[in-house]
């Protein structure tokens, strides 16, 4: 698009008046644009295609924030992109007077209006009621920090630099990125040792530990990727599914550093992060797909069929998987995290050995169950126990892997089939097992389905998988204010733009 951007002058005003008379019921006077152009606090620009204008708009500075007065293009051109780069230059001029917020009012049943501040960032703050004199409508007041359409049109352009925030559950994690795809620095603080002498993760102390670790590592993940936070265009911060209160210090952390730069904060899903995960690893990596996403805290399967539409197929009823073979580890004496070391010994042990419950395998659904499972190794320890014989470790891994298996692949095959797709993404701890990731990508590959399996630091908790999902959320304009809270259950599945 050859549309260049240059101050308004009064020899532009026959064809603002129409563009103005053709947009509005009650446009602007010519007098009206006169004593605007002769103000020095108002900054009036137009858009201009091979010598004709096709827009203008223009901004009142005011104290403490740049006021949005007029903006309109030609039919023509709507949703061309005009109308942003006139907001984008307007909200760059403000900044450079040193305005952190812009305010506009629209009319109250201009629906299409709204929607287009929105998409810039703008989001509804007031309403003034008869505002407007010639039908006594409310106006709505919008409201959006400047360096807000300025991040969303890097984003639209894959460049903008985002600082993103991950404490939803044991690891305190912060990255840099540019434009979701390349990661500048990633930097995981893992309290696990904190948590192994308990069997599992302790919420207080969770909590306790990311606060603890929180500047530390955002500060680590700056000098990494060699940028001052004047450089970030947006931080990214997980709001939800987690554990309430870890999640609450990332959010809070992330408000506070938001609010002291003026910069737009976006919400991620946990969820999304571990699905997002896969296209770093590899880009090519695109909708429609099956997710699998199995985890300390979750079991779920996902379709994706496009970025943005995620949609449940089943989850677990009880027990995650990852929770399942920690419980198991724990039971014998393994430590914390259970399943590196139950896979571990898995290697050498015999599947087949015992022939533990394959939960819901043929429940015709695609929920599973895994605390049965557990329930079935613990009876057998007890019994075997009582029996007087003693227990080989690496045939009771392997079979309770292989249970636990067996069901994922099944559903997981069935998910694929079910959605139609030629393509299933793993995230999440369990990701991570190799017994698995060997049984999925050989079942999945017989349907010639692919299997895209991240390397394991993009399959655990990390911050890298936050700003790439930060990313697609700034573009959807998923931004959290400052009465934002974490939330422990937010659901995966949302419907598209
Ligand atoms: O994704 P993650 O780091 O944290 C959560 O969001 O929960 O996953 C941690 C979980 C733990 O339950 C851990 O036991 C499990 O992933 N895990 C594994 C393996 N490595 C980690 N489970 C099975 N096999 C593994 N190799
Ligand atoms: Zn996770």
């Amino acid at each position: 698009m050859t549309v260049v951007l240059r101050e308004m002058t009064l020899r532009d005003l026959d064809a603002v008046g129409a563009i103005e008379n053709a947009s509005f019921s009650a446009p602007w006077s010519r007098g009206q644009f006169v004593e605007e152009l002769t103000r020095d606090d108002r900054v009036w620009l137009v858009a201009e295609h091979g010598g004709r204008i096709v827009g203008y708009g223009g901004i009142m500075f005011a104290p403490d924030a740049a006021h949005l007065m007029n903006l309109a293009t030609e039919a023509g051109w709507r949703r061309r992109g005009v109308a942003s780069a006139i907001v984008v230059a307007l909200a760059k001029r403000a900044r450079a007077r040193g305005l952190r917020s812009m305010t506009l009012e629209v009319r109250a049943s201009n629906v299409a209006a709204r929607r287009l501040y929105e998409r810039f960032g703008f989001r509804v703050s007031g309403r003034r009621v008869a505002y407007y004199q010639d039908t006594g409508e409310d106006a709505l007041l919008m409201w959006t920090e400047t360096a807000t359409p300025l991040a969303i049109d890097k984003a639209h352009r894959g460049e903008e630099l985002m600082l993103a925030i991950e404490t939803s559950c044991d690891e305190t994690a912060a990255a840099v990125s540019c434009g979701g795809r390349e990661t500048l620095s990633s930097v995981v603080a893992t309290q696990m040792d904190f948590h192994a002498r308990f069997g599992g993760v302790v919420p207080e102390i969770a909590s306790r530990k990311h606060t603890e670790a929180i500047v530390g590592v955002v500060d680590e993940a700056l000098e990494l990727a060699g940028v001052s936070l004047g450089a970030i265009d947006a931080i990214a911060v997980t709001y939800g599914p987690g554990l309430i209160g870890a999640l609450g210090v990332g959010l809070a952390y992330a408000k506070g550093l938001a609010f002291a730069t003026g910069l737009p904060l976006v919400g991620v899903n946990h969820l999304e992060g571990h699905i997002v995960a896969n296209t770093l690893a590899d880009p090519t990596v695109q909708p429609p797909f099956v997710a699998l996403i199995v985890s300390g805290g979750h079991t779920s399967l996902v379709h994706v069929p496009a970025w943005g539409e995620y949609r449940l197929l089943g989850s677990t009823l009880d027990d995650a998987a990852g929770e399942a073979f920690d419980k198991v580890a724990k039971l014998l004496g393994l430590g914390y995290p259970g399943g590196p070391a139950i896979s571990r010994l898995a290697e050498s042990g015999d599947p087949s050995a015992i022939a533990f419950p394959r939960a819901m395998l043929h429940s015709g659904d695609l929920d599973f169950s895994l605390s049965g499972l557990k329930t079935a190794v613990i009876s057998y320890v007890r019994a075997e126990q009582a029996a007087g014989r003693s227990i080989d470790l690496p045939d009771l891994a392997a079979s309770f892997q292989a249970a636990v298996i067996d069901v994922q692949v099944a559903k997981t095959v069935q998910a694929a089939l079910m959605c139609g797709v030629e393509r299933v993404c793993i995230g999440g701890g369990v990701a991570a097992n190799v017994a698995l990731r060997a049984a999925l990508s050989r079942e999945l590959a017989r349907h010639g389905i692919t299997l895209s399996v991240p390397p394991f630091h993009l399959c655990t908790d990390n911050a890298a998988m936050i700003g790439a999902a930060g990313h697609l959320a700034l573009l959807r304009v998923d931004l959290l204010g400052p009465e934002a809270e974490a939330r422990a259950d937010l659901p995966i599945e949302r419907d598209g733009i």
